[in-house]
């Protein structure tokens, strides 16, 4: 049962990844600030775009995948960079690598939730600009 929930969801990520591009390629003529490092707005912006939340819940903290937030609590830099763009299909999480939305802006989504973990950014709210 689990497992055929997993399936339809990766289905659904492919065709949401699809979507994702597209838009994205609409947006390639925008001035890309992301190489210059993302800000922690960015960061909210497109963990929101990529919906990380349908999986990993409301405020990301676990739903039929782990906490998020609890994973920057717990776990260096290199794993939760790692964890996202490596992801895990087998197990249902995507890898984001290659995904410009997201690898681009791998660091500061670290980041925020480094900050959701550690009560600096409120959940839900769009964090302060820095
Ligand atoms: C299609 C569902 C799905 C989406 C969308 C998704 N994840 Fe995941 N994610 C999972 C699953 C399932 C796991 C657990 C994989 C495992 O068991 O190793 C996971 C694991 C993780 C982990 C490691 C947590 C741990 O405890 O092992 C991190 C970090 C993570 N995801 C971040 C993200 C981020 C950031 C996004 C959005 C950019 C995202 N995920 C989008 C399903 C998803």
């Amino acid at each position: 049962m689990r497992r055929a929930v997993i399936v339809m969801r990766r289905s659904l990520s492919g065709i949401v990844a699809g979507a994702l591009c597209v838009s994205l390629a609409a947006h390639a003529q925008a001035p890309a600030n992301a190489a210059a490092g993302a800000s922690l707005v960015d960061a909210w912006r497109a963990v929101r775009i990529a919906d990380c939340a349908r999986c990993h819940g409301k405020d990301h903290e676990g739903l039929a995948a782990p906490s998020i937030v609890g994973f920057a609590r717990t776990q260096s830099r290199e794993r939760f960079i790692a964890a996202v763009l490596d992801g895990n299909p087998p197990m249902g999480m995507p890898a984001y690598r290659g995904n410009p939305l997201i690898e681009d802006r791998i660091d500061a989504i670290y980041r925020y939730f480094v900050g959701r973990a550690d009560g600096s950014i409120a959940a839900g709210a769009m964090p302060p600009s820095e």
